[in-house]
């Protein structure tokens, strides 16, 4: 029962879709079976559609559906790996603005979390100051008499999401066994993604532990500002920091009046935020203005800590790796060490391979350096990478999107900003320590150890390596894990039978959801 109504959530939700012209590109719409493009056009009947781009067609679309759909369109934003430009620019679009609930709710929330007495916990507690479709922040004092922002979950939101989770879920297997084009964008692994994200913003405890991992890893970036979380107080829909009594990077006016040296804190962002990646391994991804706060002296302060980006070692060396070689425009450098690292597979040519990487890095190069992008390189290079079969790591493509937003503040901040001679350091220090005399050494010991484990495990594993190494002789070695997958992937095709039954079954419910669609949405 509960799939047949996820599956009538579905067509209502294609159909909204349908309805915003943002499910099947125009170009591609005369492959649809009569049927189906009858329904998009009753869907789209009557609407006058203004907006020309795709994505923000889309982007209107996924608002309209909620919380759980304006996530999916962030991620999707992530995937230029994949997307049209035109598709993620539209999504970049996508706002997540709500009406406040009431502040009785609010107290509601208190209340249940804290007692009848929340009010001795909380001797003053201010209006929403900002509202999202999860969560919304208030300014409140505690009985010590500190400003504290605390953050609350708005009620009822679980069960919204974890409906839509079950949709999106359903619609990812059904894209994915039915349309084989889409198997390149994994559409179910896309979705696990994105409710893994979504599922971990419903518990604000994650948020505050992300939020002290950050503060606990970045010692040594003095210049930047974690809000203290106050543990005590923190619970699953509550969470309670300190205030940060800075200038939000959204008031840019008032930046600008304020004595605070601009250039200063358009070369704090991103360097910040590279040391957090390669020293680190562990980064704030959610780095647009709204997110940032700029103190008198000049620090930088962070909130905001629903998702983190992770970067393992092979990682972060890889990546150290490719823009030391991009700065010392040494191609060849950088092509060997996507063929080292088994990136890509020895069916190509490393000479072909640094040819196209110096397409990539040459007419970048060419500018003056404040037209450099170390974002956009990277969004460069990985379209190359994909043409040479090689598959990327999400957490990759989220650190190249993320250093995206952080070089659009960077330059608002200071349109001259050099990103390149403000980072060469950073990745200097990696490379000298990493790689250096020091590394090297660090490196043997992980190498033993890793021996020593590889040995104790190595009868289950050769069962498994003997098709593994037949799969990455043809396809690469993938970062991600999906060469293991692969191999259960028999399973789908058992799957499928039964998604038949479902598809037959649910599509009488068809007319009733364009009913549903009509007058509910
Ligand atoms: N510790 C804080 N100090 C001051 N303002 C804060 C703090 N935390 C959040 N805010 C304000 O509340 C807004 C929303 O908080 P945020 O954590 O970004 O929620 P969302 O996940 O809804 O974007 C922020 O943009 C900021 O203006
Ligand atoms: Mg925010």
């Amino acid at each position: 029962m509960r799939k047949i109504l996820t599956f009538f959530r579905l067509i209502a939700t294609g159909l909204v879709l349908a309805r915003h012209d943002a499910l099947v590109p125009p170009e591609f719409r005369g492959l649809l079976p009569f049927g189906t493009r009858l329904i998009g056009w009753l869907a789209r009947f009557g609407l006058p559609l203004k907006e020309k781009n795709r994505g923000k067609r889309l982007a209107r679309a996924l608002e309209k559906l909620g919380p759980s759909y304006v996530k999916l369109g962030q991620f999707l934003a992530t995937r230029n790996d994949i997307l049209s430009e035109e598709v993620v620019s539209g999504l970049a679009s996508l706002k997540d603005k709500m009406q406040p609930f009431s502040q009785q709710q609010a107290e509601a929330i208190l209340l249940e979390n804290y007692g009848e007495n929340w009010q001795q916990i909380f001797p003053s507690f201010g209006p929403s100051v900002a509202a999202a479709s999860v969560a919304q922040v208030h300014q409140a004092k505690t009985a010590d008499g500190k400003t504290v922002a605390v953050k609350l979950l708005r009620p009822g939101i679980e069960t919204r999401i974890n409906r839509d989770v079950q949709t999106l879920q359903m619609g990812a297997r059904l894209v994915q066994n039915w349309f084989v084009a889409s198997r390149r964008l994994e559409p179910v692994r896309f979705v696990e993604t994105v409710t893994r994200s979504l599922l971990l913003e419903l518990d604000l405890r994650m948020e505050a532990a992300a939020a002290s991992e950050l503060a606990e890893v970045s010692t040594d970036i003095q210049q930047v500002v974690i809000p203290n979380m106050h543990w005590p107080l923190v619970r699953e829909r509550v969470l309670v920091m300190d205030w940060l009594e800075a200038t939000p990077l959204t008031d840019m006016d008032k930046l600008r009046r304020s004595k605070i040296d601009m250039n200063q804190l358009a070369e704090l962002i991103p360097t910040s935020f590279l040391s957090f990646a390669l020293d680190h391994g562990v980064f704030h991804a959610d780095l647009h203005e709204g997110n940032m706060f700029a103190f008198a002296d000049g620090r930088l302060g962070l909130v905001d800590f629903g998702i983190v980006g992770r970067i393992g070692p092979a990682q972060r060396r890889y990546l150290a790796e490719i823009l030391y070689g991009f700065l010392r425009q040494d191609y060849r450098r950088v092509a060997e060490v996507h063929f080292e690292a088994g990136y890509v597979p020895d069916t190509h040519l490393v000479d072909d391979f640094a040819q196209a990487l110096r397409a990539v890095g040459e007419p970048v190069f060419g500018k003056t350096a404040k037209d450099v992008s170390m974002g956009q390189l990277l969004l460069h290079l990985f379209a190359v990478t994909s043409r040479f079969d090689m598959h990327l790591r999400p957490e990759l493509v989220l650190l190249q999107k993320t250093m995206v937003q952080v070089e659009g503040v960077a330059r608002t901040l200071n349109p001259d900003h050099d990103l390149w001679a403000a980072s060469a350091p950073i990745i200097e220090r990696y490379i000298k320590r990493e790689l250096g005399p020091e590394g090297i050494i660090n490196d043997m010991t992980d190498d033993f150890l890793d021996l020593r484990d590889a040995v104790r495990a190595l009868p289950a594993a050769i069962n498994d390596l003997t098709a593994l190494a037949k799969t990455t002789k043809a396809h690469g070695f993938s970062l991600d894990d999906d060469s293991l997958k692969r191999l259960s992937n028999w399973q789908a095709k058992a799957n499928r039978i039964r998604d038949f039954g479902l598809l037959a079954g649910g599509s009488g419910l068809l007319l009733t959801a364009i009913k549903f669609v009509f007058f509910n949405g």
